[in-house]
């Protein structure tokens, strides 16, 4: 009994040791990101006008995440009716299935379905299929990017409710944007959304408001990895690779066809290069040039599908330097709106010139670059330990996979080899400067 007791133990204890790990890991990697402690997409739904039968209604989605945007092919938003409501019909948005109307007979409704799933229009779409702020095939800008494009609206006509004259909350709200990986919260009342009209000379409270949170973790989108960080230095000619299988492996992928080799045709499933790493995505840092006041550093982001582009990409890194001014030469840049988090730099491409990172082909790899100059803080900056490396890298929000630091790039033995010249140029300097000091005081 005793020794029974003493076997299950530390069993005890290693399953909650583990299990307390893996809620760390949760809440440090996955379902919180600490660097976007406030990210979310946010749902709306305001009643502003009750009718004969019903009501009409306007959805809001607003992207509160500062760098992860929603991608081709844009946001669905689906739920579930409480009771026998039907959408009379919509602006700004369509539901994809009408659903079984067979009980309306003169005028049909747009979606008789106790489910509907909403999708966006075109931004080319007719005038009278508008609503105000609406229709840009279901992308949504990051919020740090471009915060004026980072929500939109529809309006419904909302009938048939029942017993209820002013409607009850939707369940189930489901978010794809485009994929799975956003939990949303029940929609909840809340405080009335003031509407302002007249150029904001009239507010209206809305009759009822309820809001909704949709937040994004990895764990329930079920993704692998798709980006890893590689590095290499001036000082340092080896180059560190992404870790070998960041985000798969070419050798168990190889049976399953799943990478192209070059030189190999492209077939339907053979979408990306065969790498050690096998990510579609690899963000390389390279430290270029160490000046007296300012370091460079070139950063490329290249791109190993063979099919697909990444529109409106955003690269965000962490590197304690990025407190400090920053130059960035081809890319667009600027410090998340958060005054706590130091040393965080978003980046991402100019309009009309490399928002777009192109698929790879047989010709040539898909990429973009940038160099950045950045200031020197005396007091911290070092070549040595791996300091000029970044801490953090994301790649549209996907957080990539970082080389351990064991195999950073390091400063040759002899350090001493690159000291010397300027530190004999400093003394010659100075020895000239006092002379020439000397002589002038005479
Ligand atoms: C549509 O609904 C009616 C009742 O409203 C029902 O009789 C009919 O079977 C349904 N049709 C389908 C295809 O489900
Ligand atoms: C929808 O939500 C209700 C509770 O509001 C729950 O009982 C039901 O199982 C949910 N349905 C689905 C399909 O998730
Ligand atoms: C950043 O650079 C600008 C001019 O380029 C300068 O005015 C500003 O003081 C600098 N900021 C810091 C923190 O050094
Ligand atoms: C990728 O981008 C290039 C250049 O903008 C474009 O010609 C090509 O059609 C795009 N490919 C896909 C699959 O979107
Ligand atoms: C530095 O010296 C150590 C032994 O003193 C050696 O193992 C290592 O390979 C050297 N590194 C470089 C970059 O030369």
């Amino acid at each position: 009994m005793v020794l029974i007791v003493h076997l299950h133990l530390p069993w005890v204890l290693l399953n909650f040791i583990l299990l307390l790990i893996l809620v760390v890991l949760c809440t440090l990697s996955d379902c919180y990101d600490p660097l976007d402690p406030n990210g979310n997409i946010s749902i709306t739904f305001d009643i502003y006008q009750r009718t004969q039968d019903g009501y009409l209604a306007r959805v809001t989605l607003e992207n509160y995440y500062q760098y992860r945007h929603v991608d081709k092919p844009g946001w669905q938003l689906g739920w579930q009716w409480a009771n026998d409501e039907v959408i009379w019909s919509i602006k700004g948005a369509v539901a994809t299935d009408q659903g079984n109307c067979s009980s309306y007979t003169s005028q049909l409704p747009h979606s008789c379905k106790k489910d509907p799933l909403i999708v966006d229009l075109p931004a080319d779409v007719s005038p009278e299929s508008r609503s105000e702020h609406c229709c840009n095939g279901g992308i949504l800008s990051a919020r740090a990017i471009n915060p004026l494009s980072s929500f939109t609206l529809f309006e419904l006509e909302v009938r048939n409710l029942g017993q209820y004259p002013l409607g009850q909350a939707p369940n189930n709200l489901t978010l794809l944007a485009p994929g799975p990986g956003y939990t949303c919260s029940p929609l909840l009342q809340t405080d009335p959304t003031v509407i302002s009209s007249f150029n904001g000379q009239r507010q209206v409270p809305a009759l009822r408001t309820w809001k909704s949170a949709c937040t994004y973790s990895n764990f329930m989108a079920n993704k692998s990895p798709i980006c890893c960080v590689s590095l290499s230095t001036f000082y340092n000619p080896m180059i560190t690779p992404c870790p070998d299988c960041s985000c798969g492996c070419s050798e168990a992928d190889k049976a399953s066809k799943s990478c192209i080799r070059l030189g190999n045709t492209i077939s339907e499933e053979n979408i990306i290069a065969c790498t050690k790493h096998m990510c579609p995505i690899r963000v390389h840092w390279h430290v270029k040039n160490n000046y007296v006041t300012h370091w460079r550093v070139k950063l490329t982001i290249s791109n190993y599908n063979y099919r697909s582009n990444y529109s409106n990409w955003n690269v965000l890194l962490q590197h304690p330097a990025f407190s400090q001014n920053t130059t960035s030469y081809s890319f667009n840049t600027a410090k998340l709106p958060l005054a706590f988090q130091d040393g965080v730099s978003l980046f991402w491409g100019i309009d009309y010139y490399n928002t777009e990172l192109v698929h790879s082909d047989k010709d040539q790899q898909g990429f973009v670059s940038t160099e950045i100059l950045l200031e020197k803080d005396p007091k911290s900056f070092t070549l040595s330990n791996g300091w000029a490396f970044p801490r953090r890298v994301y790649f549209n929000g996907e957080n990539c996979e970082m080389p351990l630091p064991d195999t950073f790039p390091m400063l040759p033995n002899h350090t001493n080899t690159l000291r010397p010249p300027n530190i004999i140029l400093l003394i010659i300097s100075l020895f000239c400067f006092w002379t020439k000091a000397s002589f002038h005081f005479q």
